[in-house]
């Protein structure tokens, strides 16, 4: 297992580090450090392009080189960044035209990194140059391992551009998904407002306007300009996959956050690797659900340096962050939790974010693995130190184990665009915390979730959760009714198929192509204003443990002959349905017409444990988040107290705790902030028949 650290070695050369004589002198302490770490990778290179070609056509990767031969000394791997996310001053000052166009047609200067615009053929035609030298010059080098594409693709708000350059590719981009202009004009409506064009050249980019472009134009601008991100990153993957193809490339990902399909990304990388901030954030269930989002984005088709199955985390914080109001320290104990919380969750390499924090620069208030006095004495150099043991007892444990999980959410970047439009029924309505309600109750109940794109093959889920689907393309409906069909069960939500995937409404009911499969039809829907509420009153079919409320979103439905699971309580629509339950096929198609609280999703999740055979992880406290990693008869269970304060475990059988050594039977009281990563004597088939029990959980 990789378990290393970001480093920039040109940031300790003299004058801020080394001496006069031999100014990269600090190199060597900091290898030493690294290694009395567990140190056994580092991610370099990433912003360097000023360096390695000093002026056009320049190139000096001898210091890169040397540092890399330092490590190889000691044993240590390099992950190497691309660097074109920092393009150097000489060019923007040569070709001003890379640098991007804003909303309002202004220029975006120089003298930052991401100042470039993703549709200038110059400026492409530098990064392959770049690109190609780096990989002639260093490409061989031994202890290569990955290469880094480019760097927080999309970060700043850099994923669109509005030049020139870009108006060509978005119209050459439209003709080859319309191919004529009046195919163009129908399917996106432009008949609105008088907006047909008689040239594909006349389509406008969505810039800043009087009032709102029409949301099927931002919805293809949004597609165009994720093309270009994944095509500006795959070309520099087919590069390096012709000059170096033992070499995986991979990029590094945030969930939720930047604006092109990750999805699509995920798909011209070798594998997926993430940045992670989780310790500035204090509830375990958001950090779980984006660690389970970017972790789905690949499923097959993985190659990582050690050819090891899941994704990397190729930027977990070290410690506090510099972008908040207050950057507080991140607390003892934190760090160390949120790394097992990631390698819990199916991380195969982990590296901080940053080794030393820089003396020089716009993130030298950031936490680093080092202070800025480099000695290595510091609380967290050694509580990353105590983890990188740890790795070395866990690394041959875990690897080759996988999260396995029943259930999947549906999420789809097209959908989060139309949502994230304005002129919605509702502004309180919120995508992610529609998602985050699920996924927090399964989370917290300890029961496994992937997410998927709605046209993924989704027959290995017991269970598929589609949390408000606005935008449902007619393929993504025949697909999800296949899966239900086949014996699936579907969960769907208000605000699900109100518009195609060309934004357009259908006129044969809502949900768009779906009414068949769940055997109703939305025929209005009532948004509430903010802490309004209407009452739910459920059938005894599904059992609760609140009077739960409808809130946000009430859909008027029409449930035909459908089982009604719930209905509301108030208004015009008391007594109409707000839940319902359709046999389609050889599974069931279950409809939620309304956003709750919390408390519901829990009672859901129970509710859907009985009736379709979910099996929670294990049984613990609610405050402990238990996460499981398996491969053939091997079960790694990985617990993690959240809390400030110790938490109670009871053992029904011996438990062995890889990180201690210790075997826990009876009471335990695991720490504040504690890991247990627990295995389990799984019984072989024939003698699981006999035990009583098997597969029961040995905690409770
Ligand atoms: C990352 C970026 C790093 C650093 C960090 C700060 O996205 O890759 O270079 O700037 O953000 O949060």
């Amino acid at each position: 297992m990789y378990f290393g650290v970001d480093y920039h070695p040109e940031h300790w050369v003299y004058p801020y580090a080394g001496t006069p004589d031999n100014p990269e002198a600090r190199w060597e302490r900091d290898a030493e450090l690294m290694l009395q770490a567990g140190f056994n990778v580092v991610r370099m290179g990433e912003f360097s392009w000023g360096l390695l070609e000093t002026e056009e056509g320049r190139f000096d990767f001898s210091w890169l080189r040397r540092c890399m031969d330092l490590m190889e000394r000691v044993g240590i791997k390099v992950v190497l960044g691309t660097p074109t996310a920092a393009p150097p001053l000489w060019l923007a000052k040569k070709h001003p035209e890379i640098l991007p166009l804003d909303k309002r047609g202004l220029k975006m200067y120089e003298g930052t990194r991401h100042a470039y615009c993703m549709n200038s053929d110059i400026y492409w035609d530098y990064a392959k140059k770049i690109v190609r030298a780096m990989a002639t010059a260093l490409g061989d080098h031994p202890t290569l391992i990955a290469w880094q594409l480019d760097n927080g693709i999309g970060g700043h708000e850099t994923e669109y551009s509005f030049n020139e350059e870009t108006r060509r590719d978005w119209h050459a981009w439209l003709r080859a998904k319309y191919e004529t202009v009046d195919r163009l004009n129908e399917c996106m409506g432009n008949r609105f407002w008088s907006q047909v064009v008689t040239d594909f050249a006349q389509v406008p980019m969505p810039m800043h306007a009087p009032t709102v472009h029409n949301p099927a134009l931002v919805l293809d601008w949004m597609r165009f300009s994720s093309d270009t991100c994944v095509a500006f990153i795959k070309c520099q993957a087919d590069l390096l996959h012709e000059l170096t193809p033992n070499i995986p490339v991979t990029h590094n990902l945030r969930a939720m956050t930047r604006h092109f399909d990750h999805f699509d990304m995920a798909g011209v990388l070798d594998f997926v690797s993430i940045d992670s901030n989780a310790t500035v954030k204090s509830r375990a269930a958001e950090n779980a659900c984006e660690i389970d989002m970017l972790r789905s984005l690949k499923k097959e088709n993985i190659r990582t340096p050690d050819g090891d199955v899941g994704f990397w985390v190729i930027e977990q914080k070290a410690g506090h962050v510099h972008w908040q109001d207050v950057n507080s320290l991140v607390r003892p104990g934190v760090v160390r939790l949120f790394t097992y919380q990631l390698l819990s969750r199916g991380a195969s390499g982990v590296l901080y974010f940053f080794w030393r924090q820089p003396r020089i620069g716009s993130e030298k208030f950031y936490g680093g693995v080092l202070t800025h006095d480099g000695r290595g004495n510091n609380r967290v150099f050694q509580e990353i130190s105590q983890i990188g043991e740890e790795m070395k007892l866990l690394a041959p444990v875990i690897r080759g184990t996988r999260v396995m999980a029943d259930v999947a959410i549906l999420y789809s970047h097209d959908n989060q665009w139309c949502l994230k439009q304005p002129m919605q029924p509702t502004k309180l309505f919120n995508y992610r915390e529609h998602l985050q309600l699920f996924h927090t109750a399964l989370h917290d109940r300890n029961v496994p979730v992937d997410f998927c794109r709605p046209t993924e093959d989704l027959s290995r889920y017991k269970v598929v959760i589609a949390p408000s689907l606005h935008m449902l393309a007619s393929g993504e409906a025949d697909l999800l009714k296949l899966y239900v069909q086949n014996g699936g069960t579907l969960i769907a939500t208000c605000n699900s198929g109100l518009v195609d995937e060309h934004h357009i409404v259908p006129d044969n009911g809502i949900p768009n192509q779906l009414t068949d499969l769940f055997g109703m039809e939305v025929l209005e829907f009532d948004p509430l204003p903010q802490g309004e509420e209407n009452h739910l009153s459920f059938k005894g079919h599904f059992p609760t443990t609140h009077l739960h409320p409808a809130r946000v979103w009430c859909d008027i439905i029409d449930a035909k002959d459908t089982q009604v699971l719930a209905t509301f309580t108030k208004d015009f629509y008391a007594g109409r349905p707000a839940m319902t339950m359709n046999s389609f096929g050889n599974g069931k198609a279950i409809y939620i017409g309304f956003m709750s609280h919390q408390a519901f999703y829990y009672d859901l999740v129970t509710w859907l444990r009985q009736q379709f055979n979910l099996f929670p992880l294990i049984k613990v406290p609610d405050t402990v988040e238990v996460s499981m990693r398996q491969k053939d008869d091997t079960k790694i269970f990985f617990l993690l107290n959240h809390q400030n304060s110790p938490v109670r475990l009871q053992f029904y059988k011996p438990m062995h705790d890889f990180l201690s050594g210790q075997t826990f039977s009876g009471n335990y009281d695991i720490p504040p902030h504690g890991v247990l990563v627990l295995d389990e004597h799984i019984p072989a088939k024939e003698e699981a028949l006999e035990v009583e029990g098997a597969g029961e959980p040995a905690l409770a």
